[in-house]
């Protein structure tokens, strides 16, 4: 399997100058768009890993899946899917232009910004603070690594650039689907995003997704079988944003994305593979990470389709 990876890395590194960092949040355009990183955990709990794949990086979306699991463990499926609604499109099959339509919870994604935003709310904790601390903690177990920490700069850039999500947040707010702070629950969600980790912590919560809540080496059931098919499910259909239709075509497992380059990838009963190169496509997924799970995919024939 490391050989495998060596050559995927080999393969894919010069895909990286097809991409472009993510520059909204002035921090990420400081990383190196040349990284690239693989790591897998197979079934049977065998690390593998090639390139940068200890390098750590900003989270950034690929929390929203662990934001939805403490949401779920927290409040349980029926009140989570009344909140925060599960379609990629959210738009009816005849829709021409819905931006004047009523915004009801049908219409959010967990997978994309607003819904992520109005998962913070669901959170249990007396102050969004200890929402997000609760959140760290399940991030650190699921990634089986205690050190995990948030990225401060990262965070700061954020907090002084993220006027698109204080849109989004306001405007949750004037729907009536949020009903504290926007500032204080921007605050968890901007530091959600900036939780520092590697390919292997990725590839860790891959792997619990994969085998139904279990973690790797104790087997731990972290939280129940019904909710990794929920989150898996809606990686399937959205995890990669608008790319995720192109994405099942050429890999065909669920996944998540985020602007820090890096990819969760969780090929299930099989294994979980955390990615890192964080040259992005315009979609805002990372182009040579694509590759190399497009490469893997073929070579041990993971897709789901
Ligand atoms: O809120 C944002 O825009 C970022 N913190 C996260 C966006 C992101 O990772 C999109 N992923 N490809």
């Amino acid at each position: 399997m490391k050989e495998l990876l060596e050559q995927l890395v080999r393969e894919c590194a010069p895909y990286t100058q097809q991409g472009q960092l993510a520059n909204y949040i002035p921090e990420l355009s400081k990383a190196d768009p040349r990284a690239i990183g693989v790591h897998i955990i197979t079934a049977d709990g065998q690390h593998s890993g090639a390139g940068r794949d200890q390098e750590r990086f900003t989270i950034q979306s690929i929390v929203k899946p662990i934001l939805l699991l403490l949401a779920l463990m927290d409040n349980g499926m029926e009140f989570v899917r009344g909140r925060v609604g599960v379609e990629a499109t959210g738009k009816p099959f005849d829709a021409i232009n819905s931006s004047d339509q009523r915004l009801d919870s049908e219409h959010l994604n967990p997978m994309v910004n607003m819904g992520a935003i109005a998962m913070c709310t669901l959170i249990h904790g007396d102050t969004y603070r200890e929402k997000f601390e609760r959140l760290l903690a399940l991030t650190r177990k699921l990634a089986g690594d205690e050190s995990i920490g948030v990225d401060e700069a990262v965070y700061l850039s954020e907090q002084s650039h993220g006027s698109k999500n204080r849109a989004l947040a306001y405007m949750l707010k004037s729907h009536g689907m949020l009903h504290d702070n926007v500032e204080d629950v921007l605050d968890c969600y901007f530091r959600a995003c900036s939780i520092s980790v590697t390919c292997e912590n990725l590839a860790n919560i891959g792997y619990t997704l994969a085998h139904q809540g279990q973690i790797p080496g104790s087997g731990e059931q972290v939280f129940p079988a019904h909710f990794a098919r929920y989150v898996n499910a809606i990686l399937t259909t959205c995890g990669m944003y608008d790319g995720s239709g192109e994405f099942a075509i050429r890999v065909g497992v669920p996944a998540k994305s985020g602007v820090g380059g890096g990819i969760m990838a969780v090929v299930p009963s099989r294994m979980g593979i955390g990615i890192f190169a964080p040259a992005l496509d315009a979609k805002g997924n990372s182009v040579a990470g694509t590759c190399m799970l497009e490469k893997l995919s073929s070579h041990l024939n993971l897709s789901i389709f």
